[in-house]
C-alpha cells in the first residue's frame, strides 16, 4: 500500500514538472537542452493534453480559424543524392522517374488557382537536368501569371548564387528541412558528401536573402533520441525560421531504412505543441507523412497547434512516383478532391481553409 502509494506520488511529481516545464516555454519561448530533454522524456497524455490547449490559444490568436494551403507541385523526381531515408534516392532503381515541363507545371497552378491556392511550392529531387536558367524562367512564368501568389521552393542544397537568382526570378518561399541538428546522427543518415554544416549554411543564406524560410525534421527517425530533439528545438529557436515541417519518419522498402520502426503520431504532435509554444507565429504544416499514419493525423496535427495543409497538386498521373516513404496518401485524388477533402475535414473539427497566400505574420517587406 505505502509503495503504491509513493508509487502514485512519484508520477504526481513527474507530471508536475512537466507542467512546468510548458508553463517556462510559454512564458520565456526557450529552454535548456537539459530542460528539453526531461520534457521531451517525461510527457505524458495529461501533460499533452495541456500542452495542446495552449498552443491552439496561440495558433488562434495568430491565425484565427483558418488553415492555410500551399499547393504542392512535384516536379522531378530525379535526384543526384542518396539520402539513406528517402525512396527517390538515386540508388532506388525501381523509381520510375519523371519531369514535368514547364507547360505541365504551369497547368497545375492553373487549376490550383481555380480551387483557391494562393501559394505555389514546387518540389524536387536534386535534379541537374534543369539548368539555373530553366528554373528562374518557370518561376518568373508562374509569377508573372499569378502575381498575386507565393512561390515556395524546395529544392535542396545550392549555391548563394543559385538562391539569389531564384529569389531576383520571383520566389518568395524556401522550404529545407535540416533534418537533424546533431552532427553525428545526421551523418548516420545521410552518404558523406552531405553535411549539415552545409544545410545550416543553406539556411541562413535563404535567410540572409530575404526568403522566407522554412526547415523541419523528421519524428523518430533511425537512431533518433531525446537528446537529439533537444538539438533539433535549440537550432530552430537560433534560425526562427518562418516555417517548421515536422512529420513522423515512414520506411521506404526500397531504401536501407525499410526495416527500421517508422516515428510515432504520439511524439509528432507533441514536438508541433512544443514548436508553437516556442514560436507562436510560426507556420507549421501538418504533414502528409502525419496522415499517412494515422488517418486523422493532419487533424490531430491542426488540434496539437499547426495551422498549414499542403495538398497535392502534381498530376495524378506522376503523383504515385514521388515515393519518398511508404503508402503516402492522396495519390489517386483529382486537386480538386484533396481540397474539398481537407477542407471538409478542417471543417469538421472548426477550422476552415483560407483562399489566401498565408505569409508568415511578421515577414519583413520583400526587398528585390
Ligand atoms: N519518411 C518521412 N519523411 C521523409 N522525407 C524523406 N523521406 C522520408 C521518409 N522516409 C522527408 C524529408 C525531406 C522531405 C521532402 O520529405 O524530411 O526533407
Ligand atoms: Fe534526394 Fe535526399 S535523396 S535529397
Amino acid at each position: 500500500m505505502v509503495l503504491r502509494l509513493e508509487k502514485a506520488k512519484g508520477i504526481d511529481i513527474f507530471m508536475e514538472e512537466t507542467i512546468a516545464l510548458i508553463d517556462k516555454l510559454e512564458a520565456e519561448s526557450r529552454l535548456s537542452r537539459a530542460e528539453w530533454i526531461a520534457l521531451i522524456e517525461g510527457r505524458s497524455p495529461n501533460a499533452a493534453e495541456y500542452l495542446f490547449q495552449k498552443a491552439r490559444k496561440w495558433q488562434q490568436r495568430y491565425f484565427g480559424r483558418q488553415i492555410y494551403a500551399r499547393g504542392l507541385i512535384e516536379f522531378t523526381n530525379y535526384c543526384k543524392n542518396d539520402c539513406y531515408y528517402c525512396g527517390i534516392r538515386r540508388s532506388n532503381r525501381s523509381a520510375q522517374r519523371y519531369r514535368l515541363t514547364k507547360e505541365e507545371i504551369l497547368e497545375c497552378c492553373h487549376t490550383g488557382y481555380g480551387l483557391g491556392f494562393r501559394t505555389f511550392v514546387l518540389q524536387g529531387g536534386e535534379d541537374g537536368w534543369f539548368s539555373q536558367e530553366a528554373l528562374e524562367e518557370i518561376v518568373h512564368a508562374i509569377k508573372s501569371k499569378y502575381p498575386d501568389c507565393a512561390i515556395t521552393l524546395s529544392l535542396g542544397e545550392r549555391s548563394y548564387e543559385s538562391y539569389l537568382g531564384l529569389f531576383r526570378a520571383g520566389a518568395d518561399r524556401y522550404l529545407l528541412r535540416h533534418e537533424t541538428a546533431d552532427a553525428s546522427h545526421y551523418r548516420s543518415l545521410h552518404p558523406p558528401e552531405l553535411t549539415l554544416g552545409n544545410r545550416k549554411q543553406c539556411l541562413y543564406w535563404l535567410k540572409e536573402i530575404g526568403y522566407q524560410t522554412g526547415t523541419g525534421f523528421m519524428v523518430g527517425s533511425p537512431g533518433q533520441t531525446a537528446a537529439h530533439l533537444a538539438e533539433d528545438l535549440m537550432f530552430l529557436r537560433e534560425l526562427e525560421p518562418q516555417m517548421a515541417g515536422i512529420g513522423p519518419f515512414v520506411p521506404h522498402h526500397e531504401t536501407p531504412f525499410a526495416g527500421e520502426p517508422g516515428g510515432t503520431v504520439e511524439l509528432t504532435l507533441f514536438l508541433l505543441g512544443l514548436l508553437r509554444l516556442m514560436l507562436p507565429s510560426l507556420l507549421l504544416p501538418a504533414t502528409t507523412a502525419l496522415g499517412t499514419i494515422d488517418p486523422m493525423g493532419r487533424e490531430k496535427g491542426i488540434l496539437a497547434g499547426a495551422n498549414v495543409v499542403m495538398p497535392n497538386l502534381s498530376p495524378t498521373s506522376v503523383r504515385k512516383k514521388y515515393e519518398l516513404y511508404d503508402n503516402k496518401i492522396c495519390t489517386g485524388d483529382e486537386a480538386a478532391e484533396c481540397w474539398a477533402c481537407l477542407n471538409r475535414r478542417m471543417e469538421k473539427i472548426g477550422y476552415e481553409l483560407a483562399v489566401s497566400r498565408g505569409d508568415f505574420p511578421d515577414a519583413p517587406a520583400r526587398k528585390q
